[in-house]
């Protein structure tokens, strides 16, 4: 299982040193949550396609970046992520009205495409069109802010989209990733790999005064058995 660091927990005044920091200590994918102020129950905002741009030209063209937008008009606003850079645009299922018109305007504009949905919604609002999908985002909290509790219970979501990938690809479908957001650290780092998950987001357990990226990363990829 691969790690993608959120840097929402990050001071934003030393971004560039902690993206640096990051891909020192080995990352190969990031993970960018956008919010408008009006999507999240907590009417957060974040940053935008500016900050991405900056993040891209800070990283190079070989880092994965992803945006994870928690925003109420991805449908209007996608092209803006893609051309600040991204290599992958995930949007909320609960958010936008056409997602197969979203998964091929970004397939258009070379940019994969990716569905995430919130712990209260059922899989079955995605797996419609599954087969057109680069990555499956399933949230194990409530999006909004870092640092929260995991909520175990996603297990069954997980497995089920799980399965219909693995059955999609034994088919010869596309080969849609299985991502997990929201409360993962080292000590549940592999329970999700087991589920079966390929990515997972990990902001404040990567992202800490606890330790160094580096350090952090080691604690997750031990945990994970990973020789770095
Ligand atoms: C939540 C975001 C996540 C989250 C990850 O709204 O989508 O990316 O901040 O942070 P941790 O790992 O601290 O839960
Ligand atoms: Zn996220």
């Amino acid at each position: 299982m691969q790690v993608a660091p959120s840097i929402l927990t990050a001071d934003y005044t030393a971004l560039g040193e902690t993206l640096d920091e990051a891909i020192d200590a080995g990352i190969e994918w990031i993970h960018l949550d956008v919010m408008d102020g009006n999507w999240v129950v907590n009417k957060t905002i974040t940053f935008g396609p500016a900050l991405i741009k900056s993040v891209r030209n800070r990283v190079g063209k070989d880092i994965f970046i992803d945006c994870h937008l928690m925003v109420t008009n991805a449908e209007e606003t996608w092209a803006q992520y893609v051309d600040a850079g991204v290599d992958l645009v995930i949007a909320h299922v609960e958010a936008v009205d056409d997602f197969p018109a979203l998964i091929n305007n970004l397939h258009e504009a070379e940019c994969q495409a990716g569905a995430v949905l919130n712990p209260a919604t059922s899989a079955d609002m995605i797996l419609p069109f599954l087969a057109d999908l680069d990555l499956v985002l399933v949230m194990s909290v409530v999006p909004g802010m870092g640092g929260q509790s995991f909520m175990a219970e996603m297990e069954g979501k997980v497995r089920q989209f799980r399965a219909a990938i693995d059955k999609q690809i034994a088919a010869g479908g596309r080969v849609t990733k299985l991502m997990i957001d929201g409360g993962i650290k080292h000590h549940n780092s592999v329970q999700v790999s087991e589920w079966g998950i390929e990515v997972a987001v990990i902001g404040s357990g990567v992202i800490n005064d606890n330790g160094t990226i580096k350090e952090n990363l080691a604690q997750i990829n031990d945990a994970l058995g990973i020789i770095s």
